[in-house]
């Protein structure tokens, strides 16, 4: 079934508004009212926050978020609600079966006072099939596109502007079903959470080659975002991070001999001044930014080769200089330079470059995500202006 079959069957929003709701509404009322709730308390925790000058990347949490309720298909029109703790069954499915998928994606509002999201409707897409292969319900799409606009338009003010900077958004979808029979739940629980952020990695980064562990495997949930994989990813990283490493990158686990990714980032080789990537195969995350780079990699008359790419010759070409550059890309990173790639034994292997084509297609996509070059393909959505209700 497809991602867009799959959330056709679960497009009817169960009416709960028993409860004397509030509902958000555009303030200029170019889009249509929303359907979701407005607690009470959302107008008190926008006006107690500040925005502090150093953000990082997930330490400063949005003071609002949303929250929609799926039960036996059937989601609820959902609830923008101040940021908080949850209440959880420490029996849910979620916390024993890593029942959760989850998204990331960035509002950018630079040099405007509305954000934009950036390509939302991959990440709905995404969304969709991560749950289909976990058997989880898809979000309807309407109430996923409601709820990053519920978030990203009643926190605008707090999207930081400077070039670099946005609002970052999870939303997520997780089993809230207690219980320990091994079978899908039959309540699930979507919400999307925010935190206004710089770029996740600074500087260029130094990869360890994993030749142990495996993140993930075809047939598996590797082409899924899946909490599971992350997990996987940690024993690895830890172990990187110890040696002085930034991230490790992952090889195929029938021959340990196939470039995969790097954990949350995908990878990209300048090979004779050519782009090269490892294909989808399956175990490996389809990147939103890493196909928004091929395209504007080929349109700016690169050519790119997506294929299976052995980590030996990868070595090989290092060594030689064929390979003058690598890079890794993902929502969090957008482009991210790598300055040497080590075997577990401790040999390293150095590109010239650091920073040349990633620097450059860094650049051609930050400045169509917050909008200072022509949007040639489509790529943002302005977010609807959006008052508190009265
Ligand atoms: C992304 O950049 O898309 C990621 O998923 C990174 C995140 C795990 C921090």
């Amino acid at each position: 079934m497809t991602a867009n079959s799959q959330a056709a069957r679960c497009e009817h929003v169960a009416d709960d508004t028993a409860a004397a709701p509030t509902y958000g509404r555009a303030a200029d009322g170019s889009s249509s009212s929303h359907a979701y709730r407005v607690h009470p308390g959302v107008q008190a925790a926008l006006a107690d926050f500040t925005l502090p000058d150093k953000l990082g990347f997930g330490l400063v949490a949005a003071p609002v978020m949303f929250s929609a309720d799926c039960t036996h298909g059937q989601w609820t029109r959902g609830e923008l609600l101040p940021y908080g703790p949850i209440e959880i069954l420490p029996g849910a499915r979620a916390l024993h079966y890593a029942e959760l998928v989850f998204e990331g994606l960035k509002a950018y509002r630079v040099g405007t006072d509305h954000p934009n999201l950036f390509r939302p409707k991959e990440n709905w897409r995404r969304l969709c099939g991560s749950a289909q292969r976990l058997s989880m319900p898809p979000v309807p799409e309407d109430l996923f596109l409601e709820a990053l606009e519920a978030v990203a338009g009643s926190l605008a003010a707090f999207v930081p502007n400077r070039s670099g900077t946005s609002l970052y958004l999870r939303p997520f979808i997780f089993g809230t079903e207690s219980g320990y029979q091994v079978r899908s739940s039959t309540s699930f629980r979507f919400m999307v959470i925010a935190n206004p952020v710089e770029i996740y990695s600074s500087g260029p980064m130094r990869v360890l080659i994993e030749r142990n562990d495996v993140r993930a495997m075809v047939g598996g949930v590797g082409a899924a975002k899946a909490a599971a994989n992350y997990a996987a990813s940690l024993r690895a990283t830890t172990a990187a991070v110890a040696r002085g490493f930034t991230v490790s990158l992952w090889l195929d686990s029938r021959e340990q001999r196939y470039i995969q990714e790097l954990s949350g980032m995908n990878l990209f080789a300048v090979i004779g001044g050519q782009l090269h990537t490892p294909a989808l195969d399956g175990a490996i995350l389809p990147g939103i930014t890493r196909d928004s780079l091929i395209t504007l990699a080929r349109h700016r008359g690169y050519r790119v080769h997506e294929r299976a790419m052995p980590i030996g010759e990868l070595l090989h070409m290092l060594n030689t200089g064929e390979c003058s550059e690598l890079f890794a890309c993902g929502t969090a990173a957008i482009v991210s330079p790598i300055a040497t790639l080590a075997d577990p034994e401790g040999a390293e292997h150095i590109p010239q470059h650091v920073d040349g084509v990633a620097a450059e297609l860094r650049e051609a996509l930050l400045s169509i995500q917050e909008r200072r070059a022509p949007d040639l393909f489509r790529w943002t959505r302005t977010v609807p202006h959006w008052t508190t209700p009265r």
